[in-house]
């Protein structure tokens, strides 16, 4: 199996957060539920602020996922973060943690980044239609 990477969110480490991969017909279906979305996100905003040694600076947007409803809701910038129906390679979320959002640089602002892998999970959740579980 594939080495993990590590983890940053100091979660409590439930099982409930894990990623579930089935095998159907030989095909690779992921399913991803929100707790593993919002330990990614924590996650790599935990590692941005102990690359720069700071919080993010407050007024440039906000960063609200406590719950997946919060993040559905979220408006960055001025861009929808997940468009309902948008296929989410197509998503400003997607679009902003896997390359560039508009005028705005990849996301987090200047890294580190997430994984091709996380990238992944988080496009597996939305076009799984955002199950908060199972
Ligand atoms: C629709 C999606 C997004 C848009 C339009 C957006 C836009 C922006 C903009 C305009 C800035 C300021 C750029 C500058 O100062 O030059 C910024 C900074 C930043 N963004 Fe985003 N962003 C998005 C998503 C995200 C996500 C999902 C995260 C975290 C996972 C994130 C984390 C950050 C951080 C850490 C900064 C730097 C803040 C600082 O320097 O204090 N952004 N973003």
């Amino acid at each position: 199996m594939a080495k993990r990477p590590p983890r940053f969110s100091g979660g409590s480490g439930l099982n409930l957060k894990r990623t579930v991969t089935m095998s159907e017909d030989g095909n690779q279906t992921q399913v991803v539920y929100w707790p593993r979305v919002k330990e990614i996100l924590d996650g790599i905003m935990a590692r941005w602020t102990e690359r720069w040694e700071r919080q993010p600076l407050p007024g440039i947007h906000t960063y609200y996922w406590e719950t997946s409803q919060e993040l559905k809701d979220s408006v960055l910038s001025g861009l929808r973060t997940i468009e309902p129906g948008l296929p989410a390679r197509e998503t400003n979320l997607v679009k902003a943690l896997a390359r560039a959002v508009g005028t705005s640089g990849k996301m987090p602002l200047r890294g580190p980044f997430l994984s091709t892998e996380e990238v992944d999970e988080v496009v597996a959740w939305i076009d799984g239609g955002m199950p908060d579980g199972p």
